[in-house]
């Protein structure tokens, strides 16, 4: 058996998958946000690890047998948040997140103290990031910026607590800033520029590599074996791509959680950091990956759903499964600011078009439909670097929306797949990442494609329709971004 766990953003997943890759089992525990002040995005790194011992807990109830069976554990997490340690490996402060834009100011002083910046890292300097959010520690908190012995990202300070082993994956060591991303080593240059050194960093492992061993006393907890295997593991979106079986270079997929995500393998580290996409290490080695990452995908749709204090699925189903012409409302999915393409943290969102007409299922349709138009602009960006994309995965939460799986096809002009258990790729992938670190498994007779559920194709009127509002939307953000400070 083996186990993968995801800490994500608004909740903890924990999965079983057996020896033949079913899965068994899946269990999952919420997490809160915290905004303390506007653009702050933060979490206790405390409660990530209740949250997976409570999940694993109950895994362990209802699967007793099949839980002692774990024989390696993977590990998937949100990207990016810095979690500061002291000494004694407790945290300094509250987690700040890969959602978290205070620290934009903070990115053009590592960009200015290191010109390499870029082609080392392979990224511009963006809030989202950890370096810019340690350069703001140590400007607005210097007592705690000297504190500091160990920075880690959400899931290593994970399996910190799980093992007492400080150590990250490739893959996520990438989105820090302090990566030589082609090298696959830390670089002693970006972390100087930092104010910090080697000394503040885990090891670094392969995702598909062990990294440590589940501690005794949890062992004994869940009914395990003495010698539980948990694998270096992935950021999220990697994860995602392992459990949707993209390690073959050109393989593409589009996420629809918290974030979306446009995510193309590459067999190469290939920078673009103009358009601000992400260039990032892939969780096995000898490959890397592309990105597109927009801060509020399926949070857009949360956003709404809590505003009118209405259920997702209930906000949804008036309008079925697909619309015949773009709503007359436009939306702008900059909640939290934006990364690909804008690069701007002080981006808002907006609703633009309303006349006394509208209703409620405009505005609904008008939020799927901005989030698609935000999809866009990433596949435009990723264009620019590489060979257009020309089918992809949707994968996340959004993926169970059919409605939005067409919306998508028809704004994208490329065919869509819905996946079997798209909404959990992320834990799966983890689970896969375990199970290739405690067995050396090959990553290709384990990362195998899922079940396609059901394939969208664009339709040529909506196509065209959705052209020319997609033309008028273009404008909105460089028009509004002028009114809003
Ligand atoms: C990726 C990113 C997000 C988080 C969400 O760069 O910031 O996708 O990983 O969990």
């Amino acid at each position: 058996m083996f186990l993968g766990l995801d800490v994500g953003t608004s909740g903890v997943k924990a999965v079983l998958e057996d020896e033949a890759g079913a899965l068994i089992a899946s269990t999952s525990r919420p997490l809160a946000l915290s905004h303390p002040q506007p653009l702050w995005s933060e979490q206790n790194p405390d409660h990530w690890v209740e949250a997976v011992i409570g999940a694993v807990d109950d895994l362990a109830r209802e699967r007793p047998r099949e839980t002692a069976a774990v024989r390696g554990i993977g590990l998937s997490g949100q990207m990016h948040g810095a979690t500061l340690l002291n000494r004694d490996g407790r945290p300094l402060r509250p987690a700040i997140l890969w959602n978290d834009g205070r620290s934009q100011a903070e990115c053009a002083e590592l960009e200015r103290r290191c010109p390499e910046l870029h082609a080392i890292a392979g990224n511009l300097a963006m809030p989202g990031f950890t370096a810019p959010k340690l350069v703001w520690v140590a400007k607005h908190e210097p007592k705690i910026f000297a504190e500091v012995a160990k920075v880690l990202l959400p899931k290593a300070y994970v399996r910190y607590r799980l093992s007492g082993e400080m150590v990250e994956d490739m893959s996520d060591a990438a989105g820090t800033l302090w990566l030589d991303v082609g090298a696959r080593r830390w670089s002693e240059k970006l972390l100087a520029a930092t104010g910090l050194g080697l000394d503040h960093m885990p090891r670094l492992v392969e995702g598909n590599e062990r990294s440590a061993v589940l501690s005794p006393e949890l062992a004994r907890r869940w009914g395990m074996g003495a010698d539980v295997v948990i694998a270096g593991g992935a950021g999220d979106n990697a994860a995602s791509a392992i459990g949707l079986g993209a390690i073959t270079p050109g393989d593409a997929f589009l996420s629809l959680g918290t974030s979306g995500v446009l995510f193309r393998v590459t067999d190469r580290f290939a920078p673009a950091p103009q358009a601000a996409v992400h260039a990032f290490c892939h969780a096995l080695g000898g490959l890397w990956h592309q990105m597109g990452v927009m801060l509020s995908a399926a949070a857009s749709l949360a956003w709404l759903a809590r505003l009118l204090e209405t259920p997702e699925a209930a906000l949804l189903a008036p309008l079925g499964i697909s619309v015949d012409r773009p709503s007359p409302v436009r939306f702008l999915p900059y909640l939290d600011g934006e990364r690909t393409p804008h690069n701007d943290a002080h981006a808002a969102g907006a609703l633009v078009g309303l006349r006394s007409a509208a209703g409620r299922g405009d505005l609904v349709q008008a939020v799927l439909e901005g989030v698609a138009f935000a999809s866009r602009d990433m596949f435009a960006a990723l264009a620019r670097s590489a060979q257009p994309i020309e089918e992809l995965d949707l994968v996340g939460g959004g993926s169970r929306s059919v409605l939005w799986a067409q919306i998508m096809a028809d704004v994208l002009g490329v065919t869509v797949h819905r996946v079997e258990e798209g909404e959990v790729g992320a834990a799966i992938g983890a689970s896969r990442l375990g199970r290739l670190a405690a067995t050396g498994a090959a990553p290709a007779d384990v990362c195998r494609k899922p079940q396609r559920l059901q394939s969208f194709e664009p339709r040529a009127p909506q196509r065209a329709a959705y052209d020319d509002a997609y033309a008028q939307w273009r404008k909105l953000y460089p028009a509004l971004k002028e009114c809003i400070s």
